[in-house]
């Protein structure tokens, strides 16, 4: 039985450090350290904690005064700290850097107005952290199931717990994407839980079970396991080398171990120990010396014509004349010479049956995937679900990797020379897995990047309509596609972009972002066409009377249409003298109005209009009608303008 053991298992960076600064404030001042909760979520490292002298609590009046309180990896709310100072106790804080940057993202998020959403799970302590940084005002959603408690808000912030899986922070901003006008996405999940849990996903595919460690309260050793689980291998969770069953490795060949962010090393080293002694001896599988699909290096004892036998450690192997390269034995060869062979069959008829080509023939292959060499091979055959070449072993290359889009009949490519790169090599398998799409896919990112390098922000392109979606238009740019989002596509509202745009059409846009790590471009086509807010300033003042349309009613108001590309909002309390429960039983979509400017903001490029100073003017005498101007000034400040927040309240900000 083979036991893999990821490279990313046990203790990550920011609990290795906790568990050091607990460790060293303990040996500073022992028996009056505590730790705010355990430490980490594993009984075992708490353990040896508590033989260290250092005690967990939940309650911070606890601790003495000349006591020593630790913050763990998750952090808390920014009060904890607060009255533990107040109280005086020394205060060492093992939050996480990469926690620290989630609870400082948050607070800036807040601050610019954005209302904030945490990926995560609402009652972990770490989420609870977070959320004491802004106050408890955020929504927290974990999953698809959580989306109908989505708050509604113009601009949307978005932060992650350290553990979040990625696909669910995904799947959240997915759902935004096209609902918010302003949505920033802040990926603050854990690199190194990233990590862990692609290694897990890769190693859980490849072997029969996967064990995963780590304490059963710990949330990423939960996720790791479902992750293992979700990728076909049968896994089981546990925290210690004791609970291990010699039955789950039954005719079992290959076994994977990962382990949480909190499992020390010594408790893997102890399952990986216990397995490979213990349940190895135990087992009722008869070992062989040599593994089939090995490769062994033997001494040559005697040359026949039939072959060549050799020594291995002991046992005598053989190596048929057909099984060399040129199938002739080399005639170099000596007794005593080093020959490096693959293994056939561990034991056919008291001998280790062997091949010296195939041996040649792996190592070839091997070096090729190692470097990431293009190699040319001829397609020999179709085979179910890909093909097959003749590399001096047999490769497969699977269908989804013979072009990038999908190939309906593979037939065609029999006989073709093909451009292949090696993608996965497993000679304990017998498998050769190569693929033309990586190769495409790499000319096309390389492609890619070079037009992303020659464009330029602010410059204008043309581009070919790809395709339409309810948040936009795809417009290629010769090799990159870039985003038209609806918002940018007219000065007007629109309802679709099929309303403007249709596919296959030529435009020319303005490129407005390029993220050049994302290879994302953000294009605009209204910013190609005049500013409709420009005349508008132009032809209009504060006290005019304008008559338009009402595009749009929401909670706070309702949306004119002054000139095409130009709204002005009709705030609830401008509507009328009288009291009115909802903008809808005075105002609806379609209805045409006429109002008076009440504020221009130039800077936002908002107008402020109001329907109520009509009706107030019908009642105020010609005098008052003529110097509707000086009334302006009077009402709205010295200035003639009125401040946005004098009419909105703080609604903008919200
Ligand atoms: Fe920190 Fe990442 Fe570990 S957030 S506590 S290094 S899992």
């Amino acid at each position: 039985m083979e036991i893999i053991v990821a490279d990313k298992a046990g203790f990550c960076f920011g609990v290795n450090r906790a568990m050091d600064l607990a460790l060293e404030a303990g040996e500073e001042k022992p028996d009056s350290v505590y730790t705010l909760g355990p430490l980490i979520h594993n009984p075992q490292a708490v353990e040896k904690l508590t033989k260290a002298g250092i005690k967990q609590t939940d309650n911070i009046d606890d601790v003495g005064d000349d006591g020593v309180v630790v913050i763990r990896s998750h952090g808390v709310p920014p009060g904890v700290i607060a009255s533990a100072e107040q109280k005086e106790i020394d205060v060492v804080d093992a939050t996480c850097p990469f926690v620290k940057r989630a609870q400082q993202k948050v607070q800036k998020l807040k601050e610019a107005g954005y209302t904030v959403i945490i990926s995560g799970d609402k009652n972990h302590p770490e989420v609870r952290g977070i959320l004491g940084h802004i106050d408890n005002q955020a929504t927290v959603i974990e999953d698809e199931s959580d989306f109908d408690e989505l708050p509604k808000a113009k601009k949307i912030g978005i932060v992650a717990q350290t553990t979040q899986s990625v696909d669910n922070l995904r799947k959240l901003v997915n759902h935004l994407l096209g609902e918010i006008k302003q949505l920033e996405v802040h990926n603050t999940i854990c690199n190194t839980t990233e990590q862990r849990q692609e290694e897990a996903a890769v190693l859980a595919q490849k072997v029969d079970v996967m064990i995963v460690i780590g304490g059963y309260n710990s949330a990423n050793t939960n996720r790791l396991a479902k992750i293992c689980q979700e990728n076909g291998a049968k896994t089981f969770h546990i925290e210690s080398a004791e609970e291990l069953q010699l039955s789950w490795f039954k005719n079992i060949k290959k076994v994977g171990i990962t382990a949480g962010a909190s499992t020390p090393n010594w408790i893997i080293k102890e399952v990986v120990k216990r397995m490979t002694e213990e349940i190895k001896e135990q087992s009722t599988e008869s070992e062989e010396l040599f593994a089939r699909n090995e490769i062994v290096t033997g001494v040559v004892k005697e040359v026949t014509e039939e072959g060549v036998l050799l020594d291995l450690d002991g046992q005598e192997g053989f190596v048929p004349v057909a099984e060399f390269e040129s199938e002739t034995v080399n005639e170099d060869l000596t007794p005593e010479d080093e020959l490096e062979c693959f293994v056939i069959n561990p034991d056919k008829e008291g001998q280790v049956l062997l091949s010296a080509k195939k041996a040649k023939a792996w190592r070839k292959v091997e070096e090729l995937h190692e470097a990431n060499e293009i190699i040319e091979a001829e397609i020999a055959r179709e085979v179910k679900g890909g093909l097959v070449v003749d590399i001096g072993l047999r490769g497969f290359i699977p269908a989804s990797h013979v072009a990038i889009e999908y190939v309906e009949d593979l037939s065609d490519f029999v006989g073709e020379t093909m451009e292949l790169q090696i993608i996965e090599v497993e000679r304990e398998n017998n498998n050769v897995v190569l693929s033309h799409k990586v190769i495409l896919e790499a000319e096309e990112s390389k492609k890619k990047q070079e037009v992303l390098d020659s464009l330029e922000i602010g410059e204008t392109i043309t581009g070919e309509v790809t395709k339409l979606v309810d948040f936009g238009a795809f417009v290629e740019l010769g090799g990159i596609e870039g985003l038209l989002h609806i918002s940018e596509i007219s000065w007007d509202r629109i309802e679709h972009p099929s309303v403007v745009l249709e596919e296959g059409e030529e435009i020319e846009v303005k490129i407005l972002d390029i993220n050049k790590e994302e290879e994302r471009i953000s294009l605009g086509l209204k910013q190609t066409q005049p500013d409709p807010w420009e005349k508008f300033v132009e032809a209009y003042e504060v006290g005019d009377i304008v008559e338009g349309k009402i595009t749009n009613t929401v909670e706070f108001g309702a949306f004119m249409e002054i000139e095409s590309g130009v709204e002005g909002l009709i705030h609830i309390s401008e509507i009328s003298h009288e009291h009115i429960a909802e903008v809808e039983d005075v105002l609806e979509t379609g209805d045409k109005a006429k109002a008076k400017i009440i504020n221009i903001d130039l800077d936002d490029k908002r107008v402020g209009l109001s329907l109520k100073e009509l009706e107030e003017k019908k009642s105020t005498s010609n005098q008052q009608q003529s110097n509707k101007k000086s009334t302006a000034v009077q009402e709205k400040g010295e200035e003639g303008i009125a401040k946005i927040g004098d009419v909105f309240g703080d609604l903008f900000n919200e």
